[in-house]
């Protein structure tokens, strides 16, 4: 079995090294962890909720998907004037940058499009969108209660 990190270099290694994805390290997602980080972060979460429940998935797909989920490029801390509330919208702006940066297969496009469900109303169709729905759910719970932490200690 391959480390995850490894996998996910195997898999994703242009994304990770592309402009957009770099440009990502300078956002900030919740508490002091960045877009990047928090993107990695979610793909590890993926391999390791596929690996955990026994669930068969197409493993370059989970990762590629995964990693792009997030790939709206903008700091959602800042005040904009276009695009509506950033919790419905970021998906379709993260899909619509990454089908521009990469290419992206039918699974890849519906994990971007569905992650925030039930937030948004289109429920995934597929295994690796529902895995990528807890897992950012999770790091998002986990990135807020430490820098929670950090806030009541001072
Ligand atoms: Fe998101
Ligand atoms: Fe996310």
């Amino acid at each position: 079995m391959l480390d995850d990190m490894l996998m996910i270099k195997k898999y994703g290694g242009d994304i990770i090294a592309s402009r957009g994805m770099q440009a990502e390290k300078g956002f900030r997602q919740h508490g002091a962890v960045s877009t990047y980080e928090h993107s990695v972060d979610v793909t590890r979460m993926c391999l390791r909720l596929s690996r955990g429940l026994r669930i068969r998935t197409d493993q370059r797909s989970l990762v590629r998907g995964a990693l792009l989920h997030d790939y709206y490029l903008y700091d959602w801390h800042e005040p904009r004037t276009e695009g509506g509330l950033h919790a419905f919208s970021h998906p379709g702006k993260a899909l619509k940058n990454a089908a521009r940066d990469f290419g992206l297969n039918e699974i890849e496009r519906d994990m971007i499009r569905c992650h925030m469900f039930p937030l948004t109303v289109r429920p995934p169709r597929f295994r690796e969108s529902a895995i990528l729905c807890l897992a950012d759910k999770i790091c998002a719970l986990r990135e807020t209660c430490a820098g929670l932490g950090r806030r009541i200690a001072g």
